[in-house]
């Protein structure tokens, strides 16, 4: 194991500790399906089938699933659906129009409620203005908005025209948007004038300019939502206001019925190497798996929940779980614009109360900056309509799982500590609410119709109170179809580490404990899990070596109490760059913003005067971790120079 050994004797010191178990609340437990697992066990193709069917299918499939090909698996074979059909029209259609699909709150304090009626009206003229700027099935088209309800309707569009969007977080640099662009080749991006931000209007749109400006940009159309008002610059050729295309768009269209395997969606997430992988997404399966989980995981009622998960729509929780789930499943949500400290830190309660929020999922990394602002916040707030609460991005500790629980759940809510990634496309570890009995700190185990194991460096299963590696050992309905333009880097990245088993590799350090319950122990690889968002260290490397006062860097992700852990840099500078001090720092932090955005800015960077490397030219992040921990360093002997050590220990004197 390579997990990071402070990450795992913290918690397994919580492990020796936690000894609590909650069982479901009876109001949940009531209506509860605990034969479920038994019948998904028995036939999982049946059980996949069976949630399949919950949508509306334009062509019936035939096979549940096509796995000659490994790793590529097909789902629900022959099968056609349009997708933003299942997640409106299909609704409209049953005599829902008048539900309310978005209460969407803004930052500032306005706010709007769209039904789902409203929302088929908007899709439809979304997806002819997007026909009029020449997309077609096939294509992709890049979003970069704000948490405003025209980005859901641009992602509900492009999937009604069976292109495929790659959305990348409005709080990523122009740098990063360009790569992003570049990659999957987009023809078309819809950005904003501007986004509000902790109480400022900001400007988007000029990190757009910036991306699609340089020679040989696949970019024709820039389609520009006004959030703001604030100025921008135009381009006539190029831009094209939302407002003047969509608004005056029919609002009624036709819907193609595409192939179960139709691209869906790329999305970008950081990997072990500098480039960003295009995760692939397609239609049938992943759909199917994120209507299911978000039923089943949440306990959703349609007709009387008000769901709210806090994500961002640029993360894949904001994909599965606030568009395609909760949509597919007809439910009533809180989208929010802004930050939870705006304008004061009750920002989610006071929602939750006006909205009477009763299924609230979140992440650990918010949960204990609730905590640092005090229980005395929530406490002055009506939160009695919350029934179930959920957890994702990073493992939870069971201190903020009982502090959620206490002050949040006011210990009547069951929580759900949900473990999935960007590539497995839907939740596959978590608790049921009114079955599991939840241990703070655990997500307990695989969800019906999922298989999950932890083996050992040779691929063998390990036993109650062990660890190791996690890994899936049978195909998944919403699991990634491939890296896009990269298959070998898909194969290499998720197949070849177990490849004699055929299992997926995760990425994650897990242990069982004596019940069988699964503990996530963080990655085993090379990034860091900041805030619940996966960092690359060799990104930030890249981005650091990409100033010119830098020789040489090396990243690290050091824990941290409040964001899981920290990024730590060690820096060697250049002959000739001086060392300011904190001046120079500062410079190497906002360039790192630049590059990648502000959420890779290193929370400490240390100038070196050498990194310790292995005899082979490899950096022992290991020791630099120690170093970046506060403890005495471990094993050094496969060090090319030992002094290095006492090098870096030296110079770092009191800054340590
Ligand atoms: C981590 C976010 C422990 C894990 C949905 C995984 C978790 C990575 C949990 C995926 C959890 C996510 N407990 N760790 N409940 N949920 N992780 O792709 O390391 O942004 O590999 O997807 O987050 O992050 P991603």
């Amino acid at each position: 194991m390579t997990t990071s050994s402070t990450a795992e004797s913290a918690t397994l010191d919580n492990l020796s500790v936690e000894g609590r178990s909650f069982p479901p609340p009876a109001a949940v437990a009531d209506h509860a399906d605990p034969g479920i697992y038994d019948r998904a066990a028995a036939d999982p193709e049946g059980f996949w089938a069976e949630q399949a069917r919950a949508l509306s299918w334009g062509r019936d499939f035939g096979a549940v699933v096509d796995w000659s090909d490994r790793p590529h698996a097909r789902w629900f074979v022959g099968g056609g659906l349009n997708v933003a059909v299942n997640c409106v029209d299909r609704h409209v259609e049953a005599g829902h129009g008048d539900r309310v699909a978005i209460f969407w709150e803004g930052e500032p304090g306005d706010s709007e409620q769209i039904t789902y009626a409203d929302l088929q009206g908007r899709v439809a003229q979304a997806a002819h203005a997007l026909t009029s700027l020449g997309v077609s099935a096939g294509d992709r088209v890049a979003i970069y908005l704000p948490m405003i309800p025209q980005a859901v309707v641009a992602m509900l569009a492009c999937a009604r025209l069976g292109a495929a969007h790659s959305v990348v977080f409005a709080g990523f640099s122009a740098e990063a948007l360009r790569s992003r662009i570049g990659d999957a080749a987009a023809k078309v991006v819809i950005t904003a004038d501007g986004q509000y931000r902790r109480g400022q209007a900001v400007n988007l749109k000029d990190a757009v300019d910036e991306a699609v400006q340089a020679d040989g940009s696949p970019v024709e159309k820039v389609l520009v939502v006004r959030r703001t008002g604030g100025d921008v610059t135009w381009n006539e050729q190029r831009d094209v206001w939302w407002h003047e295309l969509v608004d005056s768009q029919p609002t009624e269209h036709e819907a193609e019925i595409f192939d179960a395997e139709q691209p869906l969606f790329i999305l970008y997430t950081s990997g072990t190497t500098g480039k960003p992988k295009g995760i692939l997404h397609t239609s049938g399966g992943y759909v199917t798996q994120a209507a299911y989980t978000h039923r089943v995981v949440f306990d959703l009622k349609p007709e009387s929940d008000v769901y709210w998960c806090t994500a961002d729509i640029g993360w894949v929780t904001g994909h599965s779980y606030i568009v395609y789930g909760p949509l597919a499943n007809g439910a009533s949500q809180v989208i929010y614009e802004g930050t939870p400290n705006t304008p004061d830190e009750s920002r989610h309660w006071q929602i939750i109360d006006k909205y009477k929020v009763s299924i609230y999922y979140t992440a650990p990394t918010l949960i204990r900056t609730f905590m640092k602002w005090g229980a005395d916040i929530p406490a002055r707030f009506d939160l009695s309509s919350l029934r179930v609460l959920g957890s994702v991005g990073e493992p939870i500790n069971p201190e903020a799982w009982m502090w959620y629980r206490v002050n949040i759940g006011r210990e009547r809510c069951p929580i759900v500590d949900t473990w999935w990634q960007t590539e497995t496309g839907a939740i596959m570890i978590s608790p049921l609410p009114g079955v599991t009995h939840t241990k703070p700190g655990s997500a307990m185990t695989p969800i019906p119709g999922i298989s999950a194991k932890i083996v050992n460096d040779e691929g063998r299963p390990v036993g109650h109170g062990q660890g190791g590696y996690l890994v899936i050992d049978k195909p998944w309905p919403s699991m990634l179809r491939t890296i896009y333009g990269d298959d070998e880097r898909f194969r290499d990245t998720y197949w070849s580490r177990f490849a004699d088993q055929g299992y997926y590799f995760a990425g994650d350090g897990a242990k069982y404990d004596d019940d069988g319950a699964i503990w996530l122990l963080g990655r085993v690889d090379d990034v860091m899990n900041v805030s619940g968002h996966r960092i690359s260290t060799t990104e930030v490397e890249s981005a650091l070596v990409s100033h010119e006062a830098v020789a040489e860097a090396a990243v690290v992700g050091a824990a941290d109490d409040m964001t899981g852990q920290g990024i730590v840099a060690f820096v060697i500078l250049r002959g000739g760059a001086v060392d300011d001090g904190d001046a120079l720092v500062q410079q190497l932090r906002n360039h790192v913003a630049k590059e990648i955005g502000p959420i890779a800015k290193p929370k400490r960077i240390l100038v070196v005067p050498e990194l310790p490397k292995t005899r082979s030219g490899k950096i022992m992040r290991r020791l630099l971790r120690d170093i970046a921990e506060n403890r005495a360093t471990g094993d050094a002997t496969t060090l090319q120079d030992p002094t290095v050590l006492n090098l870096i220990s030296q110079g770092l004197g009191g800054n340590k």
